[in-house]
């Protein structure tokens, strides 16, 4: 079996999406989901999912040993979904092209620190984009620069709002993360 590690920081219908695809999978499956938030509602769904959490604090992600310990031990690829933090350089050499996160705009735009969530979605809609879209890719030591494994776009219109766009984007996750996932890793057995 190949175990993912998810980590993620907040509502978690990535992370939920992915362990319900993954739940009768042959081959792979979901070990942990691990959050930085002790309030993050990720939390609630890994309980209700029967997958087993745990919460590091920012300050025990970056010094990096339990964590590092318990992902060694649990994971062979690790999945940012929603994940806020910058990945500890320890975790990111130990786990070279097994790290694989999504972000919620056409990488190399509206990327790098700060763009997350709700605010990449204000930044494309302030600058009348036409289109965004998502953007699954491997994790190096700079935010959102890794490799990217693939791209799927949405068209917007004058008048989408940033909550819109968030519900196409969601979309376009719910629909083409777990698969993008399930290629990456098999291709990797
Ligand atoms: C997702 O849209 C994901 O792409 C984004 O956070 C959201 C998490 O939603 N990630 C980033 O912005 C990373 N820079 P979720 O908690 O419901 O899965």
């Amino acid at each position: 079996m190949i175990k993912i590690a998810i980590l993620a920081s907040g509502s978690g219908s990535n992370a939920e999406n992915i362990s319900r695809y993954f739940y009768d999978h042959k081959n792979i499956k979901i070990s942990y989901i691990l959050s930085n938030k002790r309030d993050a509602f990720v939390l609630e769904r890994a309980k209700k999912l029967g997958i087993p959490s745990k919460v590091f604090s920012n300050k025990e992600m970056k010094e990096q040993v339990d964590l590092l310990n318990l992902l060694k031990v649990e994971a062979d690829f690790i999945v940012l979904a929603g994940f806020l933090l910058k990945v500890p350089e320890n975790i990111i050499e130990a786990f070279p092209n097994k790290i694989i996160n999504i972000h919620p705009a056409l990488l190399p735009n509206y990327g790098g620190k700060g763009m997350y969530g709700m605010h990449v979605h204000r930044a494309v809609k302030e600058n009348k984009e036409s289109e965004t879209g998502i953007t699954i890719h491997f994790v190096n030591e700079n935010y959102d620069e890794g490799a990217i494994i693939f791209q799927a776009k949405t068209s917007l219109t004058a008048e989408d709002s940033p909550e819109t766009i968030a519900e196409k984007i969601h979309t376009l996750e719910q629909e083409h993360f777990p698969r993008v996932l399930e290629e990456v890793i098999s291709k990797a057995m």
